[in-house]
């Protein structure tokens, strides 16, 4: 007889923003009339840079000629991607990341949620309160936790982010192997600093953990001073694996490019506890489930590293970070206190009352959609969650209806 995996009957019914889709869609047939501006789920509005749109017509041009034509490529991506991901995010930045050590991919999600796949059923997983719920689910499915009671799962170690400790998790005063990380983080926006990031390579190294470290925001820092990646912390190679995206550096969501780092010295235990190295895992695991990104897509992604590129994709940026400033801005002369918006495109907003109740009453009064904190742990449920990508039209607009309707 065949059965189900019996996990998958832990999880909520539907996936946090499949669920909000569903609830927008079901108001806006009832209310045919009222414009819709969203500010929910982080989803590029901008056109791809034009030196993107140059280099992947040109590869299409590439596919269609016989001589040519590209089929299967490495899985693990280009060498020409590799190569320059290599050069301009790490070594510029003064982190030692070999082109080979990058595991080119289709979206941080699917590499966030599939990287625990290589580690034993027993790991003891540590994420931080409110969380991206890819890497919970992920777990839930593996079949690492218990049965989800009062908006946690059992056998998960939740670190808290509020307002007492600025949104950023405190090392973990309980046996963990694997802590999941996200700077700038998703969703309360809060970046993070040298000196507290070394804290959390120094743990994990004393402890014998890995730290699964979602860089997909880094794009979003405007302080110099702060880390890009956790490589910048002298001893992550062997204690990190970093995930990177070029959904909202770029505007990739709809054209999905990605990649994970994978250090040669990155390592997990053996049931002996001696140190079994990861790369070559991944690897494997990379080559079996995945066949790489498309060509075109990869030159594209190629394209954000040239002249033109990089002041285009900037330009981009300052525009979403404009309207991470309007919202702050209407949130101070409203008196609603947050997080974030200083380096990340979102606005984690103290709403003051359950969160998916001023989901529906902002969406009921105003048209203005928002993320509910609820959706992303038990510390969200009095927040929400603005986001930044959008017009900055729609984002004065949405800003002057919450006035009207809140202030
Ligand atoms: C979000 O809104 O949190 C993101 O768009 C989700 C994602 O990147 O998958």
């Amino acid at each position: 007889m065949i059965r189900i995996n019996p996990h998958y009957k832990k999880l909520q019914a539907s996936y946090l923003f499949s669920d909000i889709a569903a609830r927008i869609s079901d108001f806006s047939q009832k209310n045919p009339d009222t414009e819709i501006i969203r500010l929910g789920i982080g989803d590029a509005t901008r056109a791809l840079p034009a030196a993107c749109i140059a280099a992947m017509h040109e590869a299409v041009d590439e596919m269609g000629q016989d001589a040519s034509f590209r089929g299967y490529g490495p899985e693990q991506g280009y060498a020409f991607l590799r190569e320059k991901i290599a050069e301009h995010d790490f070594a510029a930045r003064g982190a030692q990341i070999a082109a080979d050590e990058i595991f080119v991919s289709d979206g941080a999600k699917c590499d966030t949620g599939n990287f625990q796949e290589i580690l034993a059923t027993e790991t003891r997983v540590a994420v931080p309160d409110p969380v991206y719920p890819v890497y919970v689910d992920t777990n839930v499915m593996a079949g690492r936790t218990g049965a989800f009671q009062d908006g946690r799962f059992e056998n998960i170690v939740y670190m808290p982010c509020t307002r007492e400790n600025d949104y950023l998790p405190d090392l973990p005063d309980t046996d963990v192997d694997l802590i999941y990380l996200c700077f700038p983080n998703n969703p309360t926006g809060t970046a993070t600093t040298k000196q507290t990031l070394s804290k959390w390579v120094d743990f994990a190294r004393q402890n014998k953990a890995l730290i699964l470290y979602d860089a997909a925001y880094e794009a979003f820092i405007r302080d110099e001073t702060l880390p890009r990646s956790i490589y910048e912390i002298p001893g992550a190679r062997e204690v990190a694996v970093e995930f990177r995206s070029f959904s909202k550096t770029a505007g990739f969501t709809g054209t999905r490019c990605a990649y994970t780092v994978v250090p040669k010295e990155c390592r997990a235990f053996d049931k002996n506890g001696s140190p079994e190295m990861l790369h070559p895992l991944w690897n494997r695991r990379h080559s079996t489930k995945f066949n790489g990104v498309a060509y075109p897509v990869q030159r594209a992604a190629e394209a954000v590293y040239s002249e033109q590129g990089q002041k285009q994709v900037k330009a981009i940026i300052d525009d979403y970070m404009k309207n991470a400033d309007r919202i702050c801005r209407e949130m101070d002369a409203l008196g609603y206190s947050y997080a974030g918006g200083k380096h990340s495109p979102y606005i984690w907003v103290d709403a003051r009352t359950d969160s998916w109740n001023f989901f529906n009453a902002l969406l009921e009064k105003t048209g203005v959609v928002c993320t509910p904190g609820a959706g992303f742990g038990p510390c969200g449920s009095r927040y929400i969650r603005l986001s930044a990508f959008n017009s900055y039209d729609n984002v004065d607009r949405a800003m002057q209806r919450i006035r009207k309707a809140l202030g």
